[in-house]
């Protein structure tokens, strides 16, 4: 408390508290994990890691948002809201894990920086980009974490520093607009979209209850406006505890302690608690909520102690409470005053704060049977969106295998490399350099000539790409039959620009909505686009697209890419590829259900 105020230390209750947060936390993620390898064995590492880390953070948010209300509505939750600051610092760095895993994988090793990728990619007619509204979220989240600890509570002022923390609620809003946005655009499951609007509807309700509540007594007590107001008979304050009534606005705390009743401001210095809900001890109101200490005759802290809270005029007349409810300065002393008889009730509530080495056993099964049921709703909802999401991509990448390819290499419209197969036939493999990057410049004085080269493999559903090993180009003697082009005749197709690198298998998922920024990136680095087509009965084409004339169209379509679209064209086979050739200024945007 005050200047003089020293950080509780650890002690055994701090230590269960966080062992079984990162318990909760590791089980949420494995549970995520395994499901989702589970129903789709070829998922990328990075994928996996991006959507537990999101999934874990989101539920634990939920949880975290809860916790106040429900501590309004029933004490026995607060042992919960002590050390809730460790709960806020786990779900940012959940949350920063799959910020900055999504931050590099969708943003980095492209042609523009990161950052610019970040905050420009994913626009366009039409579409609301959902990454810079978890950008957002993140740099909220982050305020608060790096301001969590009492240094900042003392300096920054407890009412500015609850304002400051209030910004969770700004938070969690970024965060459903930035999976509303995402996700839910690429994971169409009604289900997933039921589960996020049931989660926001739980947390406004359990705010709505609690805040009805505290109104509903309010009004109660402020019906009464005199001068002196009549508070309620003596006989019903049990001893060391409080009557917490409002009036003239002010929530006061009427405090019977022996012989003697006091009263206090019942708004504690420290985060607001709710002075009235805790206990005499030692001759000291002891707050509920973190333990913050105050003599009830005067609204002091104890020395070395500086807190003040205001105090109240109190008479007893009758065996009746009569409170002034004018509020004196904080710290202000006043007379008690004295109860001539009156046996006073029992409490039977224990007054557990978390810095107690030992919850009482009634508070100690209440907790553990809430936290046993918040471990279960988390990991029910975590699994719940791992089965729910839509099947990630079949495609495959070799990372970090390379190969020797040997082949007649062609630039146009993008590079490839043709490849005798043995039992007749040519073979086209596309040709990309690392990163999000075409293979043009690596290629540049090949075009047309017999060449081994060294790469590695990514392919899905019979179409096959290598990833150059740079400078590993060199000539060779080799030939292949000429290009075998048939043209199958004009078609309306309906499907999405994807960018191939990803599509065929570095990214899984490489499609969609929430990898539109990085195919645009790859697309605006020269990566050959595709037009990937769904039949409806689990069928898929994925056919090169290309201009009017078979020329390249990246520049031309990237604000197309991801998105529903229609496309008119001539479709070709050109060796083992089917390219799609159609004017980009002829492209008609689709609703989703037309998809
Ligand atoms: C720089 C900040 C952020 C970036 C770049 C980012 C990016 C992304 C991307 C690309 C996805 C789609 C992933 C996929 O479908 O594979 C996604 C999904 C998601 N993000 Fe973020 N995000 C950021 C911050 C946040 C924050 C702070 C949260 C808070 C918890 C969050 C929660 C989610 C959730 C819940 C999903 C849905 C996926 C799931 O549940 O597994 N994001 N984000
Ligand atoms: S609010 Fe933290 S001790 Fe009272």
């Amino acid at each position: 408390m005050g200047h003089a105020y020293r950080a509780v230390g650890w002690n055994r209750q701090k230590r269960i508290y966080d062992t079984t947060l990162a318990l909760g936390a590791g089980l949420c993620l494995a549970l995520f994990m395994a499901l989702t390898f589970a129903a789709n064995p070829l998922v990328t590492a990075e994928t996996l890691l991006i959507r537990a880390f999101a999934a874990s953070a989101f539920a634990l948010l939920h949880v975290i948002l809860s916790i106040g209300p429900l501590c309004r509505l029933d004490a026995r939750f607060l042992p919960l809201l002590y050390n809730r600051r460790h709960l806020g610092v786990a779900m940012f760095t959940l949350a920063l894990a799959h910020g900055v895993l999504a931050f590099v994988q969708f943003h980095a090793l492209g042609v523009i920086s990161p950052l610019e990728s970040l905050f420009t990619s994913d626009g366009g007619p039409g579409t609301i980009p959902f990454q810079p509204l978890g950008a957002a979220a993140l740099a909220v989240l982050f305020l608060m974490a790096a301001t969590s600890h009492d240094f900042w509570l003392r300096n920054l002022t407890p009412p500015t520093w609850k304002a400051l923390h209030m910004a969770v609620y700004v938070a969690y809003a970024l965060i459903v607009l930035h999976v509303a946005f995402g996700f839910l655009q690429a994971n169409t499951s009604p289900y997933l979209l039921g589960a996020t609007a049931a989660g926001a509807l739980w947390l406004l309700g359990l705010h709505l209850v609690a805040a009805h509540r505290e109104r509903a007594a309010d009004r109660a007590e402020q019906a009464s406006r005199a001068e002196w107001v009549d508070v309620g008979e003596v006989a019903t304050i049990a001893d060391g505890r409080a009557r917490t009534v409002s009036v003239a606005g002010e929530r006061v705390a009427i405090y019977r302690y022996g012989d003697k009743l006091s009263a206090i401001s019942s708004v504690c210095r420290h985060q607001n608690g709710p002075l009235g809900e805790g206990r005499v001890v030692d001759g000291c109101v002891v707050c509920p909520w973190h333990g913050y200490q105050y003599r009830p005759q005067d609204g002091r802290s104890p020395e070395p102690f500086t807190e003040r809270v205001p105090t109240f005029r109190v008479r007893v007349e009758g065996g009746r409470v009569l409170l002034d409810p004018r509020p004196l300065p904080p710290g202000t002393a006043v007379e008690p005053a004295r109860i001539a008889s009156a046996a006073a009730p029992r409490d039977e509530r224990e007054l557990y704060v978390g810095y107690m080495p030992q919850s009482p056993p009634r508070q100690a099964r209440h907790t553990r049977a809430v936290v046993l049921a918040l471990f279960a709703a988390c990991l029910a909802v975590v699994a719940f969106v791992a089965i729910e999401q839509a099947p990630l991509g079949a495609g495959q990448f070799e990372y970090g295998v390379v190969r020797e390819f040997r082949g007649v290499l062609a630039s146009a419209p993008h590079p490839h490399l043709r490849v005798q197969r043995p039992g007749g036939g040519v073979s086209s493999y596309l040709l990309v350099a690392p990163g999000k990057h075409g293979a043009d410049a690596l290629v540049r004085d090949f075009d047309g000539r017999g060449v081994s080269l060294r790469g590695s493999l990514v392919h899905s559903g019979g179409r096959t790409m290598v990833e150059l090993e740079p400078g590993s180009i060199a000539l060779a003697d080799i030939s292949v039959s000429a290009p075998n082009v048939i043209e199958l005749g004009r078609a309306t197709l309906r499907g999405e620009i994807v960018d191939s690198k990803c599509h065929l298998g570095v990214m899984t998922p490489g499609e969609r909505r929430t990898h539109r920024a990085c195919a645009q990136l790859c697309i605006r680095g020269g990566i050959p686009p595709l037009f990937w087509v769904e039949d409806g009965a689990g069928g898929v084409q994925r056919l090169l697209l290309v201009g009017a004339g078979g020329e390249a169209v990246n520049e031309r379509v990237l604000e197309l890419v991801g998105l529903p679209l229609e496309i008119e064209g001539v479709v070709s086979q050109q060796d083992d590829w089917l390219v799609l050739s159609a004017d980009p200024a002829g492209y008609r945007r689709i609703e989703k259900s037309e998809h």
